[in-house]
């Protein structure tokens, strides 16, 4: 025995799995989960994204079987991304009426009506050039492209969505949004922006899932600079001010010191998004048996709300629920 040494004894609250979960800090819960879903044109589709084992892009024929998983899960909030057959230069697919993603909207609204909805809006996957709105000499016009994003919105309001995630990265889409929102009478759908967004080699095998990667050029006159941090607290401040009701830092593990900064900034929900490149990597880890995939995925989804992530979208959510169920 050390004697009359007067040291802190950190063990004594770590003694036993039971004493541990006393002191836990932080829990995991499917509630906080949003599920991201890749949505085709088409029939009888269901086609695994090669960099994204266990991901799918599925057709509207799939869906009601998705969602009775899902539900069946736990999981009660989804967020949806459409993949179109047809893409030009204004992204035409993304605002029309029988877009691909209003129709999973009024889809999923029909099978299972308590299921929230949270529609992405952007206009990269509708876009033949691949960017996230209106090319003009060479580059995207920041206030014309806000115009058919406001359009997009609305009408994803239309067809029944919950929440608008606009993720375009154009000054102003909040104020715009909310605006055309509000004018069609859904002043009580909620933006979700993703405020916080880095031009990020982690999107990578999102850009196989929805086919959306630019054509010619790069993202980063929208898209923030990963080596900034006050600009990523202007970005928040202004999304807030505009009348954002969540804000989405993107992508999450890297940033975690941000989504901690934005937290202590602001004091809507804040959203970490765990994007496809953080899935790649952990999948492409444990099919080497190089780590423990449930080991892992758990400490990273305790270690994204310990930096203060109210709500996570990550595409591990099904994995969640059942290893939490186990
Ligand atoms: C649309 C959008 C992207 C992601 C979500 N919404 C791609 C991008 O900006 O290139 C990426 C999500 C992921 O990697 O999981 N703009």
């Amino acid at each position: 025995m050390v004697k009359a040494l007067n040291f802190k004894r950190h063990r004594r609250l770590r003694s036993s799995s039971a004493m541990r979960s006393l002191v836990s800090e932080n829990h995991l819960r499917m509630d906080d989960f949003i599920y991201p879903l890749f949505i085709v044109e088409g029939e009888n589709i269901k086609n695994e994204v090669s960099s994204m084992p266990g991901v799918f892009q599925i057709s509207l024929d799939f869906v009601k079987d998705e969602m009775e998983e899902l539900r069946s899960l736990g999981i009660k909030a989804v967020m949806i991304f459409g993949v179109p057959n047809e893409k030009d230069e204004q992204g035409t697919g993304a605002f029309i009426e029988t877009g691909i993603v209003q129709e999973a909207t009024r889809r999923i609204k029909k099978e299972v009506p308590e299921m929230l909805v949270v529609a992405d809006t952007c206009l990269c996957e509708y876009t033949s050039h691949g960017h996230c709105g209106v090319i003009h000499n060479q580059d995207v016009d920041n206030d014309e492209s806000l115009k058919l994003l406001a359009k997009t919105a609305v009408s994803q309001a239309e067809a029944g969505a919950d929440i608008i995630a606009p993720s375009n990265m154009m000054d102003g889409f909040v104020i715009v949004i909310r605006q055309a929102l509000d004018e069609a009478g859904y002043t009580n759908i909620p933006i979700m922006s993703y405020a916080v967004k880095y031009s990020s080699a982690f999107y990578g095998p999102f850009r196989d899932a929805a086919d959306s990667t630019p054509q010619f050029g790069d993202r980063k006159s929208y898209q923030m600079d990963p080596a900034n941090r006050l600009e990523a607290l202007r970005e928040a401040e202004s999304d807030v001010e505009e009348g954002a009701d969540f804000l989405i830092v993107k992508p999450a593990l890297s940033y975690l010191d941000i989504v901690r900064d934005v937290k202590n900034t602001v004091n809507t929900p804040v959203v970490a998004y765990n994007v496809s490149g953080e899935y790649a990597m952990v999948k492409a880890a444990a099919k080497n048996g190089w780590v423990d995939e449930r080991e892992l995925v758990l400490e990273k989804m305790t270690a994204m709300k310990r930096a203060g992530a109210d709500l996570i979208i990550s595409y591990f959510a099904k994995d969640v629920a059942k290893w939490l169920n186990e």
